[in-house]
């Protein structure tokens, strides 16, 4: 059995087929990729299987349950997260802050039982900032751990990002272009972040326009155009797909 099952999936806004029948299942612990052009539909897929868009139809199944229509925050605590297409940090607050927002994501259903437990909120607290700077290291922010959001830079920021999402403790993951905006030498940063994400346990599920990452890092391709299935299948076997190479290759190269 795939970890994630998705079938017949579709999402429409008025008239916007968003993502129309798309049907694919990853397997637990490869990167997965998502690839396609610009409005092709892949936020709008990650939105669908992370719970912020009900479907309008169609079956997403994680470990063989069904997930369709749960919130966030109940994926959070099966071990989903994800990162956001447009950085989703809390400016106001300081880097270490925003990390030990995900372990709170991950903690919520316990809060009250751990408030009635010992060891104390205080003891908890510092553990889980112990806990989001081990994170910050993992993620090479070694030294912004005392600093605010918005004294960091914006190669800083996204991979912050990546270590809120790792503090929910996920087994998958979904990173919505973790390299956009980036130089080339960030963007070979976070295709070894990835890689390390991927080489500790987590199942990734990527959404990346640099194509070089994409080969490099994923065990399989999906394809969207048009919110359809174009092709799915090894980066071999999608590079080589007329249909690819037409709507999206192509059109790039
Ligand atoms: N909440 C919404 N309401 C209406 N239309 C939406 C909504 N969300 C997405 N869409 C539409 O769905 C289509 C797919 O958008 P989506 O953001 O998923 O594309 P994408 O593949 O992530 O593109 P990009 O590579 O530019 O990030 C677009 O036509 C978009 O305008
Ligand atoms: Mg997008």
């Amino acid at each position: 059995m795939s970890m994630l099952e998705v079938k017949d999936l579709s999402i429409h806004f008025g008239g916007v087929k968003a993502v129309q029948n798309v049907s694919f299942s990853i397997d637990a612990g490869i990167v997965y990729a998502v690839i396609g052009p610009n409005g092709a539909g892949k936020t709008t897929l990650f939105n669908l299987i992370t719970g912020v868009y009900k479907p309008t139809s169609g079956e997403i199944k994680l470990d063989g349950e069904s997930i369709g229509g749960k919130s966030p925050n109940e994926l959070a605590t099966r071990g989903v997260a994800r990162t956001f297409q447009n950085l989703q940090i809390c400016m106001n607050m300081s880097a270490i802050e925003n990390v030990m927002v995900g372990a709170h994501l991950r903690l919520d259903r316990n809060l009250i039982k751990a408030a009635l437990r010992l060891p104390s909120l205080k003891r908890r607290d510092a553990e889980m900032r112990e806990e989001a700077a081990e994170l910050m290291r993992f993620v090479g922010l070694d030294k912004f751990v005392d600093s605010r959001a918005d004294a960091m830079p914006y190669g800083a920021l996204k991979r912050l990002e990546i270590a809120r999402a790792l503090a929910m403790k996920p087994r998958l993951i979904f990173l919505d272009e973790p390299a956009a905006g980036l130089n080339a030498n960030e963007t070979i940063e976070v295709d070894h972040l990835v890689r390390k994400v991927a080489d500790s346990g987590v199942t990734v599920v990527l959404v990346e326009h640099d194509m070089k990452m994409v080969m490099n890092l994923s065990e399989r391709i999906l394809v969207l155009d048009y919110g359809k299935k174009l092709a799915e299948g090894t980066g071999e076997e999608v590079r080589k797909n007329p249909d690819v190479i037409a709507a999206y290759l192509g059109a790039h190269e």
